[in-house]
């Protein structure tokens, strides 16, 4: 287990963004497996690895991919969300930037489980220099045969376009993207129906953000569970550590406390013996009060329970 970081580990090896170094770290290899993997076979792996979204809501993305329709006659989609508006936020730029086949495989990879032959890279305005890259990629893996007509030799048909926005904010919010994409005003759509049954085009269609999509070849390269364990950001308690920042102090860093001993290779029992005893006991400090109570680390395992997610 590398118990470090994982999308960042090896994003200054020189020569990433090019498809011959890529592949040499491994890259592309999970599509080798599409012959002997179902579809519905990924969705499972990626529910077990607890994935969740990394564009700010946190929604589990095996779950997101599973309310795709199977039996719908239209056309699937996948869309990246590569908005990436938020003041202060770069991490997709320089994922994009620097290891850009990684997220066309976790595309592909996507784009099979959901039955989908289609997926565009939704970029704002200002990431022009970024598409170019994206681009040079898309072309490099299509006459490497990873995308287009017969995907690795599988016979699972894909391929991927980028699309510049106009850089407007509100264009990184998942319906208002789809507007955009289609040539319409970016302004948000009302839900229901989601996008996963009436998105682009209203076809089947699921978003995902750039750094989700790009821990998926990770999870089926080794596993989900290697997942649950490596993810440096510990997603279940990353999603703690926001809720519980918004409420009680004692609590939050309580949490981080017990991240930083897991980071540093802790087992778990020796854990329970330093996490203070108020998480362990499920008992909050005086300040924790209102609905946000739900959000105690019941089990003293750092996991609060899912319906507390959602945040975006
Ligand atoms: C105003 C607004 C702006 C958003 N901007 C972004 C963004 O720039 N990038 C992004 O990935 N998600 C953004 N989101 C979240 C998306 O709507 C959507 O939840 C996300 O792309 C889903 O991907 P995930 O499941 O992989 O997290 C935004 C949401 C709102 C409400």
């Amino acid at each position: 287990m590398s118990r470090g970081p994982l999308l960042f580990k090896d994003i200054d090896t020189p020569g990433l963004r090019s498809i011959d170094t890529y592949r040499k770290g491994g890259g592309y290899e999970t599509l080798a497996t599409f012959g002997q993997t179902s579809a519905d076979q990924v969705i499972e792996v990626v529910k077990a690895s607890g994935l969740r979204g990394r564009g700010g809501a946190g929604f589990p993305t095996g779950l997101k991919w599973s309310f795709v329709p199977k039996a719908s006659p239209k056309a699937r989609y996948i869309v990246c969300n590569a908005d990436e508006s938020e003041p202060g936020t770069f991490k997709d730029r320089e994922l994009m930037e620097k290891n850009p086949h990684l997220l066309l495989e976790g595309m592909i990879l996507a784009g099979y489980a959901i039955g989908s032959s289609l997926g565009y890279i939704y970029l704002r305005g200002e990431f022009e220099y970024i598409q170019q890259i994206i681009d040079k990629a898309i072309a490099e893996a299509r006459a490497a045969g990873l995308l287009g007509e017969n995907v690795a030799g599988s016979g699972y048909r894909f391929d991927l376009h980028t699309h510049l926005g106009a850089g407007a904010y509100i264009c990184g919010e998942e319906t208002a993207l789809l507007s955009s994409l289609e040539g319409y005003r970016g302004q948000p759509r009302l839900k229901p129906p989601f996008p996963a049954v009436e998105g682009l085009y209203a076809s089947p269609t699921v978003v995902n953000n750039v750094e989700t999509l790009m821990n998926v070849p990770y999870i089926l390269r080794h596993g989900a569970h290697h997942f649950r364990w490596d993810d440096p950001l510990f997603h279940d308690r990353l999603s703690a550590r926001i809720i519980v920042v918004r409420d009680c102090e004692d609590q939050c860093r309580a949490i981080i406390q017990r991240d930083e001993l897991l980071l540093r290779g802790q087992t778990k029992r020796t854990l329970s013996n330093d996490v203070p005893a108020m998480v362990r006991n499920n008992r909050g400090s005086q300040n924790f009060r209102g609905p946000r109570r739900r959000g105690i680390d019941q089990n003293g395992d750092g996991i609060l329970p899912n319906n507390l997610f959602g945040l975006g």
